[in-house]
């Protein structure tokens, strides 16, 4: 018998003993660990088995799972739905004695309680974050009244499943705080008209201290509308990590309403002497720049990882002369931080750019290249190359001796100042 045939025998025969032996599998996407609010321990499933609900015994249609827990001798019917890879929901009976499928499944009501079950491991891939463009300002509310002024500011992160949230405290208002807290986007589905975001916050400034899983997942009934020139998004909250009671995007006990305030961000572009060339490198090829969204952006992309990633927006043009230099105030986003700093471009060669960069972030544009700062010589100036840049002429010809060492760190050359 060749060996093919006896592996085909072997798999029937293995396919023949589960389907008697009762059995019937969970889909495989679902194995590992769900968090679930209120649950003393993470959930484990793996194919046959859900922690503390029981083994699978007869499964219909893809939701509905009759599970037999061994411990008690009893049996509970399950609808389970996927609603994210990330996020299972269920509603389930009561552990009975053995009857048909259908006649212990009927015994759901309507109006049984839907659990939310949010995947940690393996550990989910946070998922772009659906509030576009970012920098919003927004007002919320808490339950005691609406926190409109001063108005708090929702701001992108280079990376766009996390988005920054700035709450102030409204003198008029009641229970309002400032606060800065960090969502991280992991789910969005759609039921209906309406749709659900699954993230986990962090408070910033408390960053030490450890947050359950209780305190961090929460669950969002989003809205957008697009405006004349504006995008719009009311939100609701749900006040635990759960999603339940979440029925509208304007009504809850925790709301908010984002609107994009970007206008200001496209004002600008880089000029073309610039973005004529889409891609600059340091000298040592270990930062990489590049021109892109409309000659608007520049990503400055490091080596050594994407936390070091930097996105600037041009946001306006102080000074420029003769297609050789240009003074600009960008908007720059770093991980989460985010704030103004002044650039200063001076052409050297077609191939050729020398930038000099303000150290600090500014949080009002006006203060990025105000006074004495820009001006610092002491700035240092940063060479950068193009991919590949066409072979010129030396200015020096004939042979000559380096005397002295060489630095032999490949970071130092890049800081070397124009002679
Ligand atoms: C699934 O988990 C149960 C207990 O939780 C265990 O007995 C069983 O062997 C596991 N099955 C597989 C295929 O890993
Ligand atoms: C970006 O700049 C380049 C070079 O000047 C130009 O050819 C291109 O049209 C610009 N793109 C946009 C979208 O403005």
């Amino acid at each position: 018998m060749s060996a093919a045939l006896l592996l085909l025998l072997l798999l029937l025969a293995l396919a023949v003993c589960s389907s008697y032996g009762g059995g019937c599998t969970f889909p495989a996407g679902w194995a590992g660990s769900w968090f679930q609010s209120g649950s003393p321990a993470l959930i484990a499933i793996n194919s046959t088995h859900i922690h503390s609900k029981g083994e699978c015994y007869e499964s219909e249609s893809y939701d509905k799972f009759l599970l037999y827990d061994r411990r008690e001798d009893c049996y509970r019917c399950m609808v389970i739905l996927e609603k994210h890879k990330y996020v299972l929901q269920y509603k389930e009976t009561f552990c009975s004695e053995k009857d048909s499928m259908s006649s212990i499944c009927e015994s759901i009501s309507g109006d049984a309680p839907l659990y939310s079950m949010f995947r940690k491991e393996p550990r989910p891939e946070p998922q772009p974050c659906p509030f576009h463009p970012a920098p919003f300002t927004f007002t919320y509310s808490r339950g005691s009244g609406d926190c409109a002024n001063p108005p708090s500011r929702a701001e992108a992160c280079t990376d766009d499943s996390r988005l920054l949230l700035r709450y102030m405290a409204c003198p008029d208002v009641p229970g309002t705080e400032s606060n800065v807290e960090e969502l991280v986007c992991l789910a969005t589905w759609k039921e209906g008209s309406t749709r659900y975001l699954v993230g986990q916050i962090s408070q910033v400034q408390r960053r030490n201290s450890i947050a359950s899983d209780e305190d961090t997942f929460r669950c969002f009934v989003y809205k957008g509308q697009h405006g004349e020139r504006s995008m719009t998004y009311n939100i609701a909250q749900s006040g635990d990590a759960t999603c339940n009671g979440l029925s509208s995007p304007t009504d809850g006990s925790r709301i908010m309403k984002l609107t994009n305030s970007d206008d200001e961000h496209n004002r600008c572009h880089f000029p073309a002497w610039i973005v004529e060339h889409h891609k600059w490198f340091s000298l040592d090829h270990a930062h990489q720049y590049h021109f892109t969204t409309k000659n608007a952006t520049l990503k400055i992309m490091s080596e050594i990882g994407a936390a070091e990633e930097r996105r600037l927006v041009c946001h306006s043009i102080l000074e420029q002369r003769d297609n050789r230099y240009i003074k600009l105030v960008a908007h720059v986003t770093r991980g989460c931080e985010s704030g103004h700093v002044c650039l200063q471009f001076h052409r050297r060669d077609g191939g050729v750019l020398e930038l000099q960069q303000g150290a600090a972030l500014w949080d009002a544009p006006q203060d990025a290249c105000a006074g004495a700062r820009a001006a610092d010589p002491a700035l240092p100036y940063l060479t950068l190359v193009t991919a590949a840049p066409a072979p010129a002429r030396c200015p020096l010809l004939g042979r000559y001796t380096v005397l002295g060492a060489l630095p032999d760190t490949r970071r130092r050359r890049q800081h070397a100042r124009p002679g």
